[in-house]
């Protein structure tokens, strides 16, 4: 009996990885782990328990202390020491803090036992930015998911509309460059495609399209079982 299987879904911000991981874990009946909401959830604590953010030590044995829950369900809600933070830590606030702090060593050290124990059986869709290189390396299955950046800014952009904020094309641009430079350039868990990763762009796909991509990376036995539901989704 080997470890449940897992499949990573690693790529930068706005590539469409949260919708398509969510929606390919729910098909396949597999757990989901969405690794930049344990950043954004530490990245929240840090900010509310005033810890300095620039101190890794601090931010590392925040890291520890964090009571983080993500409830099973379909809600998607997350839980901060038992309240539902799950609007607040959508915030952009969030997500620059949250690359901020990711590129701290221990800090990434400190939430690897939590990120892997969301591995149960019967499998795990991983969604982040090392998931095939460094959380779940012996992953059988890999995905790079990428998108040009105006497109994924677009994306964005809608996303943060229907919540009813006030931003510009322009500033998500900017914001979304200078995230993905720093998730990049990071000495640790830099962003980048695993070896064996396959790398999809999406920037001339629909959300249908890219699915079935992934599935069809699945071997037979698992991803034919669900290809059918595709066909009768309409999209
Ligand atoms: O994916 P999301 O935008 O929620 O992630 C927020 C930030 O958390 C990213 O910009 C990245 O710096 C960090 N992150 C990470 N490793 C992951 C997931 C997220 O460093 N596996």
């Amino acid at each position: 009996m080997g470890e449940p299987p897992v499949l990573t879904i690693d790529g930068p911000s706005g590539a469409g990885k949260g919708t398509v991981s969510r929606a390919i874990a729910k098909r396949l009946g597999w757990h989901f782990l969405d690794s930049g909401a344990i950043y954004r959830a530490l990245a929240l604590s840090v900010l509310e328990r005033k810890v300095p953010p620039q101190d890794e030590e601090a931010v590392a044995k925040a890291a520890q202390e964090m009571a983080l829950e993500f409830s099973s369900g379909d809600s998607g809600q997350i839980l901060l020491a038992g309240r539902d933070v799950t609007a607040r830590l959508a915030t952009e606030e969030c997500g620059r803090l949250a690359s901020k702090i990711a590129a701290f060593p221990k800090v990434r050290q400190a939430l690897l036992a939590k990120q892997r124990s969301f591995r149960q059986a019967p499998g795990l869709v991983a969604d982040g930015r090392d998931m095939g290189t460094v959380v779940f390396r012996d992953a059988p299955y890999k995905v790079f998911l990428t998108a040009a950046l105006r497109e994924r800014a677009r994306r964005r952009l809608l996303q943060l509309q229907a919540q009813g904020l006030d931003v510009t094309l322009d500033q998500i641009i900017k914001d979304l460059e200078e995230r993905d430079r720093r998730d990049r350039e990071r000495k640790e868990a830099p962003l980048v495609p695993a070896q064996d990763a396959v790398v999809i762009d999406s920037t001339e796909l629909s959300v249908e399209e890219v699915i079935a991509r992934i599935l069809r990376l699945l071997p037979p036995d698992i991803g034919n079982k669900v290809l059918p539901v595709l066909a009768g989704s309409g999209g």
